[in-house]
């Protein structure tokens, strides 16, 4: 079967430390070509990793019909553009999360996809990993939960990985105006709102392990602590499944290690928790703990495949299939739509 020809936007940490290597490990694939605005970074990893093309402009590499799919990794405010082109010029693509910057913007990305029988993908690869998937299985079986949280500290999400080297530039990372929602946020939730869907793995991951929630009942930001635009100590979002409530609870003012986890009680009295890894530590997937009355068990190391070099590999899969993947396009979409009630009920 023919290698399915792919080209890579934005040539920075995540595109470097996840991606390249992930698809240069896939058979099935040939990544022939990179961009960055920052051409000299682009002309430097693209040596690196022995890619036979670099180019400044993404439309470049874009419009070459040798292509068949683009792995969009810049920043997260020029995703709807690129992809827009992208898709508009018959490719398939993978965009790193968020799928886009405003729900319309999402939306549309979304139907040019299924217009055009293209497959659309988000890099939500936590819905790759296998611990999570366990947790998600073992949450099934054991029917509605009573009560369901969330913690997310943004600490030290790369965890020292040493395993590649990752090459940087003093050129100047171009500036893309942020398309915020088309709602009436003040400054502080249009700063709340490209903070959180930054983060928006913990909207994602929740969503994949408890479905749509009915409504946002409520959110609250505490601010003591500068962050860029914004001035966050810790924020909450309680949403509400009819007939259980899980609360969100996020801040990026902590200095341990990344920590990300989900527990779910249900009436029987288990208990069910599933602590996430740490995102570019490989071989290591989520650890999965079942608490019940009358014994407890604990899943550590599901397997040992990276979440990240998974979701490369099932892209490539449903490109070949002509099938959606586990995070595709809508799953995107209907994380910036519930990341934008998030924020609109901030009181
Ligand atoms: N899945 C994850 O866990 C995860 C982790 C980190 C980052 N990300 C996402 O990956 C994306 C990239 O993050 P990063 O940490 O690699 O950032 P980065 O700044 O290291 O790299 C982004 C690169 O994109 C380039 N770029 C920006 N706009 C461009 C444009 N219009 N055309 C061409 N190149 C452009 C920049 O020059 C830069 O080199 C973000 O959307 C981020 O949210 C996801």
């Amino acid at each position: 079967m023919e290698k399915i020809r792919v080209g890579i936007v934005g040539a920075g940490l995540i595109a470097q430390r996840a991606h390249i290597p992930s698809i240069m490990k896939n058979e099935g694939a040939s990544l022939v070509a990179l961009a960055d605005s920052r051409v000299g970074l682009a002309e430097s990893v693209a040596k690196a990793w022995h890619i036979p093309k670099f180019y400044g402009d993404y439309h470049d590499l874009i419009s070459d019909d040798a292509l068949d799919a683009i792995f969009v990794l810049a920043n997260d405010p020029s995703h709807y553009e690129i992809t827009k082109f992208a898709l508009e010029s018959g490719k398939h693509v993978f965009v790193e999360k968020p799928l886009a910057t405003n729900s319309s913007d999402a939306e549309e990305l979304v139907a040019e996809a299924q217009k055009r029988g293209l497959v659309l993908s988000v890099g939500y690869m936590k819905r790759y990993d296998d611990g999570i998937r366990l947790a998600k299985q073992l949450m099934d079986a054991l029917g509605a939960p009573v009560l369901a949280e969330s913690v997310y500290l943004n600490g030290n999400w790369l965890g020292g990985d040493p395993q590649f080297p990752y090459i940087t530039s003093n050129e100047k990372v171009p500036l893309t105006e942020y398309r915020y929602p088309k709602l009436n946020f003040t400054d502080e939730q249009k700063a709340l709102f490209a903070w959180i869907l930054g983060l928006s793995h913990q909207i994602d991951t929740a969503r994949f392990l408890f479905g749509d929630p009915k409504r946002v009942v409520s959110s609250a930001l505490s601010s003591n602590e500068k962050k860029g635009d914004l001035t966050v100590n810790s924020f909450t979002s309680t949403l509400d499944y009819g007939s259980f409530l899980l609360n969100l609870e996020l801040t990026s003012a902590w200095k341990g290690d990344f920590t990300e986890y989900y527990i779910a009680c249900f009436p029987s009295g288990a208990v069910l928790r599933t602590d996430a890894p740490i995102l570019l530590l490989r071989n290591t997937t989520a650890r999965v703990e079942l608490r019940r009355p009358d014994k407890s068990e604990v899943y550590e190391h599901v397997g040992f495949r990276w979440s990240f070099e998974v979701e490369v590999n099932e892209f490539f899969e449903a490109v070949r299939q002509h099938k959606d993947t586990v995070s595709s396009g809508r799953e995107g979409l209907l994380d910036v739509q519930l990341a934008e009630k998030m924020v609109a009920a901030l009181s």
